[in-house]
This record gives structure tokens, sequence and C-alpha cells, in this order.
């Protein structure tokens, strides 16, 4: 595929200027995708409401709030790939990042209408002060539903997690960030 014509949107979530999971985003997508411009998506600097449960998407392919969900839902479908960055909070992904994802539900009642948006893939940044069992694993769960609900395949092994950030300095965990992606790169 030409890859002037690839369409990547980029979210990335953490409030911290100079944040790692940001950081790691940036040099993943220079090393994987390094001819492609991203549409790039910062969710800490925007406000989503939250979803309503008010059914209206239901029967119509759009949303009864009228915030910037709308420009969001407009990459999404135009997306091949999407590159999700984040910073784990309490075991799970931020509520920035869970508001975007709760407002897919649009995606998902188009499923059940037998509607389809184009193919994805999906991948994953994630960042974490500790290091501790399963630390991962409900973040993860929740990306994989959302990647399903918007068609994406979640590509586990161009994604990247990052734990005990807290151990390190910032330049060391730029060092290891840069080692995790170049592993997986090279696996
Ligand atoms: C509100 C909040 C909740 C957090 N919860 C967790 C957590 O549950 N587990 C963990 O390992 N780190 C937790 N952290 C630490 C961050 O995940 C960690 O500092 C991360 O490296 C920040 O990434 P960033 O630089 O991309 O923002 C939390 C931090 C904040 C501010």
């Amino acid at each position: 595929m030409d890859e002037s014509k690839i369409k990547l949107l980029s979210v990335y979530t953490s409030p911290r200027e100079d944040s790692l999971s940001g950081y790691s985003h940036r040099l993943l997508i220079s090393k994987y995708f390094p001819d492609i411009k991203a549409d790039e998506v910062f969710l800490s600097k925007t406000v989503i409401r939250p979803c309503s449960a008010c059914s209206f998407c239901s029967t119509k392919d759009e949303c009864s709030i009228e915030d910037i969900m709308n420009e969001y839902y407009k990459l999404i479908r135009e997306a091949d790939i999407i590159t999700v960055s984040f910073p784990l909070y309490f075991s799970t992904v931020p509520a920035q990042l869970k508001l975007f994802i709760d407002r897919a539900q649009l995606f998902w009642e188009m499923k059940k209408r037998n509607e389809f948006i184009k193919n994805k893939t999906g991948i994953i940044i994630a960042t974490a002060g500790n290091n501790y069992k399963d630390m991962f694993t409900c973040a993860e769960n929740t990306m994989r539903h959302f990647f399903k609900t918007i068609n994406a395949e979640y590509n586990k092994q161009y994604s990247v997690f990052i734990p005990s950030t807290d151990d390190y300095s910032a330049e060391k965990n730029r060092l290891r960030a840069e080692n995790i992606i170049n592993k997986s790169l090279f696996e």
C-alpha cells in the first residue's frame, strides 16, 4: 500500500508536559511509520462530555451530544491505524481516555446494525509508575474492547508497556522506552 495514503490517528492522553507515554508514542511512530504523517489528538487538552446513554445512536450514525467528539468520530472512521498512549491510572486507562472510549458507543451500535467502518490496526503505548502482577490487564481489556468496536485489530506485538517508571530518572526512562520499542520492532 502507498504509505502516503495510509491514515494514522494518534491519540495522546497524558496530562503531563514531557510525558513518558507521549515521548514513547512519538518514538514508536518515528520507528514504525516514519513516512506517515499522523492526525494527532491530545485528550487532556480537550473536554469530552460523557456518554448520556440516550440511545440516539441506536438508530442514527450520529451522537446527540455536540462537542469535539464529532471531529474525533471523523478521524476514527478515516483511520487505517490508530495508536493510543496513556499512563496507567488506578490500574486502568485515565478518565480522559475512558470518556473518548465510552463515546465510541456510536460505533458499537452501528456494528450491531451490521454497519461497519474501515478495518484498522490498533496499537497501545502504556506507562506505569509501579510493577505488580497483571497490572496492565484491566486497561488492555478495555482497549481490546474499544479496538473491536471501531473495527481495529489489536497489534500486541507492536504495542509497548513500560512499568516501574517511578524507579528511574526521566532520562533513564526515555532510554528504557527506546530499548523496549526497538526490541518489539525486531522481534
Ligand atoms: C492519578 C494517578 C493514578 C495512577 N495510578 C497508577 C496505578 O494504578 N499504577 C501504577 O503503576 N502507576 C500509577 N500512576 C503512575 C503513572 O502511571 C506513571 O507515573 C506514569 O509513568 C506516568 O506516565 P506519563 O509520563 O506518560 O504521564 C498513577 C498516576 C496518577 C497521577
